[in-house]
């Protein structure tokens, strides 16, 4: 490589990045297509422009010439140095001057966290090395603060928020290296997963204690609950190839899917609690805390409507509750009220609860 005295060679990188082709959070890999412009100064490559024609650069093959060997360290791909498999032409320059732009698909491991799916931002970094040549003998400098996006095409499921660039050291074993790092820092088009996932299963979650408004007579309560959750389990089934499955950490759009399940599942026995006490007959049977929640239901309920109709006289105080004859109809009806109130508070909970972890 060419070395003049001690000093050591410096290498100015200018990154272009040209598209971000794919982001997979299964294997956590993220791939771009990427130019990187390499300049510097081979002190054997000067000539007089006079002796040569008034010639003052050259194009030539790089297979003649040294060039700096840069890695991608935390690539996933075979190790080798960017551009070696590619013929790219060099430009020199009468004084030195080398430039050499080797580009390729880099694909670079990236953890990111999808827990916030579909609304998320990932950050990534790609780390460049000259591998081998430590930074007593090869020097890197950054010419820009960002990567250029002169040929940039932009990707419709992802935006690039950050493209920076930057230099650093890195020591192992009192070996110093010099590290270039692109920084990219891309969000989720997330409308596409808003419109076909979170509205259905919003608005399945709002349906689905609508059973207990259904009259117990029509027969059709624990068919329709039964059918709901089936519906609901067909959907999870169809939307879940487009969810990222990690677990560390879980998506928590899958985790309010799970609980609407749950919370469905929950719906069919409670359907079915509430149609044994409304064909009830023998009144023994009914436990006495169930018996009194109904009376308290049933004169809170008379009390509104008399207090509209006309003032009821009190007996002293608050014993009219006992001479309420309680019917399994009336527990079945007040069991409805309780449970609608409690599933839609449940599923408003879950909802807000995803909300505010998304949002913050
Ligand atoms: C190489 O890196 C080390 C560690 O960061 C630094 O102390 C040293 O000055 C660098 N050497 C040169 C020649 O830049």
């Amino acid at each position: 490589m060419p070395l003049s005295g001690s000093a050591p060679l410096t290498v100015t990188i200018q990154f272009n990045l040209n598209s971000l082709i794919s982001f997979k959070e299964v294997d956590e890999t993220v791939s771009i297509i990427g130019v990187m412009t390499l300049n510097w100064i081979d002190p054997a490559l000067t000539w007089n422009p006079l002796s040569y024609n008034n010639v003052s650069k050259i194009i030539i093959d790089p297979f003649d010439l040294w060039l700096p060997p840069i890695f991608l360290m935390n690539g996933v791909e075979k190790m080798e140095s960017i551009g070696s498999d590619t013929l790219i032409y060099t430009t020199v320059i009468l004084n030195g001057q080398v430039y050499y732009s080797p580009g390729a698909v880099l694909q670079g491991k990236c953890p990111a966290s999808i827990a916030r799916f579909p609304f998320d931002t990932k950050e990534c970094t790609f780390s460049f090395l000259p591998w081998g040549i430590t930074n007593d003998s090869l020097e890197l400098s950054s010419l820009y603060e960002h990567a250029r996006l002169d040929w940039y095409t932009p990707n419709s499921d992802w935006i690039l928020q950050e493209y920076s660039t930057n230099v650093g050291h890195k020591t192992v074993d009192s070996y110093s290296y010099d590290m270039f790092y692109l920084k990219i820092t891309v969000k989720r088009q997330s409308l596409y997963y808003a419109v076909m996932i979170i509205l259905p299963t919003f608005v399945f979650a709002l349906l689905n204690p609508l059973v207990f408004i259904l009259p117990v007579e029509s027969g059709e309560r624990i068919s329709l609950a039964v059918t709901m959750l089936l519906s609901y389990t067909i959907f999870l089934t169809i939307v879940s190839e487009s969810i990222p499955v990690s677990s560390n950490p879980m998506c928590g759009l899958l985790i309010v899917m799970i609980t609407i399940i749950v919370v469905s599942c929950l719906i069919v026995s409670c359907v079915i609690i509430g149609s044994r006490y409304a064909n009830m007959d023998n009144f023994g049977e009914v436990s006495t805390i169930v018996k009194r929640l109904t009376k308290w239901f049933i004169q809170k309920r008379n009390n509104a409507i008399s207090k509209k109709i006309m003032p009821l006289p009190e007996v002293n105080g608050k014993s009219y509750t006992s001479d309420i004859n309680v019917t399994g109809k009336d527990v079945a009806a007040s069991l409805d009220i309780i449970f609608l109130s409690i599933f839609y508070m449940t599923i408003c909970i879950c909802f807000f609860t995803y909300f505010l972890y998304v949002v913050i």
